[in-house]
């Protein structure tokens, strides 16, 4: 088998990615080591970019997003008691919208379909061969049989787990990580939010935000210790100890239901540099993990895939190769950024357990200045919104 790239993981990077060459003309195979009911079954974040969402209109599969999602102007932020609204759209000049990732993904697979672009499911031990000489190509197996796929290029959208990173070799990588000391536990529950919008909690007793899917689809979350399971939290634990972690306002009219999902999620900061080696791209997880806390997972892989896909097409229309080259520092330039937004914000509302008296007191105060300091909601804002590409 030949194609032009080889996209390795069938994740939001992997496939949108996919979907904006198909449309320049392109030819990709997408190869995913799950079943595609194994991917939809991923519940994941669910706040996009303005800069995400358009491009999914470029990808021509902004359709159902458009009808379907739900345009947030600002988000409320507490701390015990205290409250306020940063308002994005005045600060900011934009919004952010609600769809969750499960949901754009199943629109990717839907419009991947349509084009007949080819992509592999349940494939096994994808190794990467060549990717610094003139001739990569990717091998894999299927139903017990080897198969080579030779390609121009290969994108590494394989999340943090995947084989891609590691194919570059150590000597050529540097890696950055910071480990949280707590996780997140999440609740998808069939209730109307308690708010029109998200809340982001810190509390004496941890974090805990306030999320949605839709008018009657919630998502919640507390922070909880590394140790625990999902088993251990009962609904109504969970329900208990949300409503102690948000002002009295909210946890009052707080609808509980039966919980849907409930998974813990660790927190880490991780990012690998360069995000290129040879003729091999890393995109999205593949290549940085931010704590959940600032919603930046999904969209800086976005921010990767609009500037691979420009460079890929720039190469193939006009054989200008300046957009790859520059490539890893431009995405990496954005990746930092997006770390340091997430790293500041899980750092401002959650309870840490070193933390001293005096930590506590630096904590409240930053969480007042935001309050009080229009400049602060403004560099709040447009983190949130999401930088520029
Ligand atoms: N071979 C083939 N596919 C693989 C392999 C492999 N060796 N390893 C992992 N994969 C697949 C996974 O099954 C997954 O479907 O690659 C995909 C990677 O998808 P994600 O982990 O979702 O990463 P990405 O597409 O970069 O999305 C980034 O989505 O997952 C969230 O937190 C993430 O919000 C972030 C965004
Ligand atoms: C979610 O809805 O799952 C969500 C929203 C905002 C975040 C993280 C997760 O910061």
């Amino acid at each position: 088998m030949r194609t032009q790239v080889a996209i390795i993981g069938g994740g939001p990077s992997g496939l949108l990615l996919g979907q904006l060459l198909h449309g320049a003309g392109i030819d990709t195979v997408v190869l995913e080591r799950q079943s595609k009911a194994h991917v939809l079954s991923r519940i994941r974040a669910g706040i996009l970019e303005t800069g995400t969402v358009a491009l999914m209109h470029q990808a021509g599969v902004g359709q159902r997003l458009e009808k379907e999602c739900f345009r947030h102007d600002g988000t409320v932020i507490c701390h015990g008691e205290m409250q306020f609204g940063v308002n994005f759209f005045e600060r900011a000049g934009k919004h952010v919208v609600v769809y969750g990732q499960t949901e754009l993904t199943r629109d990717l697979y839907g419009a991947r379909e349509l084009a007949n672009a080819k992509t592999l499911f349940n494939i096994e031990n994808v190794a990467i061969y060549g990717a610094d000489t003139d001739t990569p190509s990717v091998s894999y197996e299927q139903d017990g049989l080897s198969h080579t796929i030779k390609c121009d290029f290969i994108a590494g959208c394989d999340g943090f787990h995947g084989v891609s990173r590691k194919t570059i070799p150590a000597q050529l990588r540097r890696e950055y990580e910071k480990l949280y000391p707590f996780g997140w536990l999440g609740v998808l529950s069939e209730t109307p939010p308690v708010h029109d919008e998200l809340i982001y909690a810190g509390s004496d007793r941890g974090f805990a935000l306030c999320s949605m899917r839709n008018a009657n689809l919630s998502r919640y979350y507390i922070q909880c210790s590394l140790t625990d399971k999902p088993e251990d939290w009962s609904d109504t634990a969970f329900w208990e100890e949300l409503k102690r972690r948000i002002p009295s306002e909210y946890a009052d009219k707080l609808m509980t239901g039966v919980s849907i999902e409930k998974s813990i999620a660790p927190l880490r900061s991780f990012v690998s540099e360069p995000m290129r080696w040879g003729r091999l791209f890393l995109c999205g997880d593949a290549a940085h993990i931010v704590p959940p806390t600032g919603a930046k997972g999904l969209n800086s892989a976005m921010g990767d895939v609009h500037y691979l896909f420009n460079g890929f097409r720039q190469l193939y229309e006009g054989g200008d190769s300046r957009g790859i080259d520059e490539y890893s520092a431009k995405a990496l330039a954005r990746v930092w950024k997006a770390e340091r937004f997430s790293w500041a914000t899980t750092k401002l509302l959650h309870r840490f357990p070193d933390d001293s008296e005096f930590d506590r007191k630096m904590q409240q105060a930053d969480v007042a200045f935001l309050a009080e300091n229009s400049a602060a909601q403004t560099v709040f804002a447009e983190n949130y919104v999401g930088l520029p590409y």
